[in-house]
């Protein structure tokens, strides 16, 4: 049985230059593995807690030298020797050194990095690589990985973006009938040529956290128009090769019961807003809904999705926030038709799973996701085609800490079609 010999934290910078912290961990005295935990900028209300120094003589008070402390003091001490292949173990034995709801106490940061560690070096011990790994582990497709379909996130709003849009994210989401390294080839061919629309239309075309353009409009839905215009200056088809998807992130204009977007002077109810959603599907056919409406509003999600789920995908995010009790209820209450699932909002590869698993068995989307602020770290990649997610959103086709997710993913399809082939050989 494979053991783990050594785990070691420390304090490093994610993709907005905001301290995260990276775990070592050594299996049977050679085998080294790191892995570090992204953060969000957007973050649910009902998200684990990402445990931060508070300290405003270092980074603002950002720091993350207590989680690291949690890690090399306590958590270690405690997993010498355990097994890293019995994940549920060696999550549960954290959850319960922490003893709270949240993971407030050791920090769903520090306890995430050891758990993705582990789950590393179960892959390594047993030589394989982490996806293969995941996937006989868990069994959550049927025969060989399937590779998910990416969405890209090409215009940034919110507060992701410096310019003026309300909505978090506009994506692009390539045809499920076309493999993965077309489906990225697409996405990064209409992505360039956003920009050369913003530049024609001498509209700003800096980017924003997830390397999505960030420019300046007159309405939300004019970022739509844009990307239409882009698609035709490719020879894709809008509606045939190549589809819209939103990611609303509506929590963060939700005010006194309303939501306050540029579209309209006056802010909306819900039911009102859910008519101008339908309104935006029969003009763009929104193939994804993400976070159409406030993170509490349960009445709101089942009538939206009792009017708009038979024909698109309506994504929990800061809904259910990869927590087992709020997609049971998302579940029972019809509130959505998929999940975005990000183990940091729960804070342990195990429960992670746990929660696709559910959703899954639901019949419902998955959509493995990254989060606004990233590291090099490729374990979600991995993971997305481990538990067999439908969809990877890893932000736009840019910027090295997206295109990390990305790049590994067309490593992980040249390795399947490769073991297809010989498969068939034998
Ligand atoms: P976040 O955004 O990582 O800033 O939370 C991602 C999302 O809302 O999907
Ligand atoms: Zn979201």
């Amino acid at each position: 049985m494979p053991q783990i010999t050594s785990i070691h934290a420390k304090e490093i910078l994610d993709s907005r230059g905001i301290p995260t912290i990276e775990t070592a961990l050594v299996v049977d005295g050679t085998k080294t593995v790191t892995s570090s935990v992204p953060s969000g900028t957007s973050t649910g209300k009902y998200e684990v807690v990402e445990l931060r120094d508070g300290d405003p003589t270092r980074y603002e008070g950002q720091g993350v030298l207590k989680a690291v402390a949690n890690v090399n003091d306590i958590i270690a001490p405690k997993l010498i020797g355990k097994d890293p292949t019995h994940q549920t173990d060696v999550d549960q034995l954290m959850v319960d050194l922490d003893g709270t709801q949240n993971k407030s106490n050791l920090g769903a940061n520090a306890i995430l990095s050891v758990s993705q560690a582990a789950c590393k070096a179960a892959a390594v011990s047993y030589n394989l690589p982490l996806y293969a790994y995941l996937h006989a582990k868990y069994q959550l497709t049927k025969d060989a990985p399937l590779m998910p379909t990416p969405t890209f996130n090409v215009i940034n709003g919110g507060k992701h973006g410096a310019g003026n849009l309300d909505f978090q994210e506009f994506h692009i989401i390539p045809s499920t009938r076309m493999n993965y390294s077309q489906a990225l080839q697409v996405g990064v061919e209409i992505y360039h040529k956003i920009e050369k629309v913003l530049v024609k239309h001498g509209a700003i075309h800096s980017v924003g956290v997830e390397g999505g353009f960030a420019p300046n409009l007159y309405k939300n839905a004019d970022a739509l128009e844009l990307i239409l215009e882009a698609v035709r200056e490719t020879h894709y088809k809008y509606g045939e090769d190549v589809f819209l998807g939103l990611d609303v992130a509506a929590s963060n204009f939700y005010k006194n019961g309303k939501y306050q977007i540029k579209d309209r002077k006056d802010p909306f109810s819900t039911k009102e807003f859910i008519e101008y959603y339908k309104a935006l599907n029969e003009q763009y056919r929104l193939y994804t809904l993400e976070d159409p409406l406030h993170e509490d509003d349960w009445k709101g999600w089942s009538d939206l999705t009792q009017e708009l789920g038979g024909t698109t995908v309506v994504i929990g995010d800061d809904l259910l926030t990869t927590n087992k009790e709020r997609a049971t209820r998302g579940i029972n209450e019809k509130s959505c038709t998929g999940i975005l699932a990000k183990p940091n909002q729960i804070g342990t590869v195990s429960q992670a799973v746990e929660v696709i698993t559910l959703c899954k068995q639901a019949g419902w989307q998955i959509i493995v996701s990254h989060r606004s602020g990233e590291t090099n770290d490729d374990f979600i990649a991995d993971f997305a085609v481990g538990v067999g997610a439908h969809y990877a959103k890893f932000g736009a086709p840019a910027r090295g800490e997206r295109v990390a997710k990305y790049n590994r993913l067309l490593e992980i399809e040249l390795e399947l079609i490769e073991n297809s082939k010989q498969q068939k050989q034998a």
